[in-house]
């Protein structure tokens, strides 16, 4: 019988508290900006990415939710499937003991256990996933940083997901991209505190990808340039000292301005994009009014939740731990969640299903 070859792997999402927009190389997915994010757990939403390696198998193929992906007419999953198989190449060449698996055909299966594409960064955990699944099953040596660097390709927030916790992509300075990958700012464990509440506003596919939305950014927004220069460095910096001091004021402060920076700037994109509908901006509204109402009440604290929204209408809210049963029953009260709808409508598929996917 002939020997398959298989690795399954998981990775979480990450959502940005500064936020990446614009690219300085669209082919390397080089950013106009560093950026920094929280690594939410595996228990949560994610990735799950199956990678099969055989010789009966006649060409790549992926499956993304069940449905085929032409590998051939997306320039990302090449850039991250080519990479990983020329790495293993190599380690072949060098060690003739290895089986010559670099030149099987692959069959890949992945499945997001939430809304795909509705901005809620299903391709930072996609492809980071892919990365990490297709490293394992060629066992590359990469660590994390390198493999950050490779999940890149496919999607700049995707560099994030290979690590946990608090993670700055430092854009670097190098035409070639080897200096724009993510490190750890801080291990979950130095603040568990920490909390994420995804409020979902709309699960549907948004109009206008981020690959697509920054680049319209970068070419017509004057103020982009001034959010590239002035606001992010600061910001970075200043999000850094929050998470090592665990001061949540200022990490609140400066999530809630970056996420409003971030927005403005695409209001200033010519045409305009409009992630945020009428029900993100009344989030807003709901978090600031919530905020002066314990301060008000005598909070020591300035700010007890903040808000953040990616390209999409979804908002994402982080709380301590402490706060966080308040939190939501204050807002499932003011948006009660949609009856009639489940709306983690995700894709889980187990052993047997991923079996029947890649067959
Ligand atoms: C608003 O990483 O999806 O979520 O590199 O073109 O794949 P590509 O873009 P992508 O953009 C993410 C944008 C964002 C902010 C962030 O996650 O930093």
């Amino acid at each position: 019988m002939l020997k398959v070859y298989e690795a399954t792997c998981t990775a979480p999402i990450n959502i940005a508290v500064i936020k990446y927009w614009g690219k300085r190389d669209t082919k390397l997915n080089l950013p106009t900006n560093s950026s920094l994010s929280v690594t939410l757990s595996q228990d949560d939403l994610h990735t799950k990415t199956t990678c099969r390696a055989a010789p009966e198998l006649k060409a790549d193929k992926l499956w993304l939710n069940g449905k085929e992906e032409i590998i051939a007419q997306n320039k990302r999953l090449t850039n991250v499937i080519n990479e990983m198989r020329a790495q293993r190449k190599k380690l072949e060449e060098n060690d003739n003991s290895l089986p010559k698996i670099a030149d099987y055909k692959l069959h890949i299966c992945s499945a997001n256990n939430f809304p795909t594409a509705a901005g809620l960064a299903s391709s930072a955990a996609g492809f980071a996933c892919l990365t990490f699944s297709l490293a394992t099953l060629y066992q590359l040596k990469l660590d994390n940083v390198e493999l950050s660097t490779i999940a890149r390709t496919g999607s700049g927030s995707a560099c994030r997901s290979l690590q946990g916790g608090y993670v700055a992509w430092e854009m670097g300075e190098k035409e070639d991209g080897s200096d724009s990958h993510a490190i750890q700012v801080a291990s979950r464990e130095h603040w568990p505190d920490m909390q994420a509440i995804i409020l979902v506003v709309n699960d549907a596919k948004k109009k206008t990808s981020s690959t697509l939305g920054m680049q319209h950014t970068v070419a017509t927004s004057p103020l982009i340039q001034h959010r590239i220069k002035h606001v992010v460095p600061k910001a970075m910096e200043d999000m850094k000292t929050a998470i090592q001091n665990k001061d949540f004021d200022s990490f609140a402060e400066i999530t809630m301005r970056d996420s409003n920076s971030f927005h403005a700037v695409c209001a200033d994109t010519f045409p305009p994009i409009y992630y945020m509908n009428d029900i993100s901006r009344a989030v807003v509204n709901a978090v600031h009014d919530y905020n002066a109402a314990k301060a008000a009440m005598g909070s020591a604290q300035k700010y007890t939740v903040a808000y953040t929204f990616d390209a999409g209408p979804n908002a994402v809210l982080y709380v301590q731990k402490k706060d966080a049963d308040n939190v939501l029953g204050v807002i499932s009260r003011i948006f009660p969640a949609a009856e009639d709808k489940n709306i983690y409508s995700g894709f889980n598929f187990n052993d047997q299903e991923i079996d029947e996917v890649l067959a």
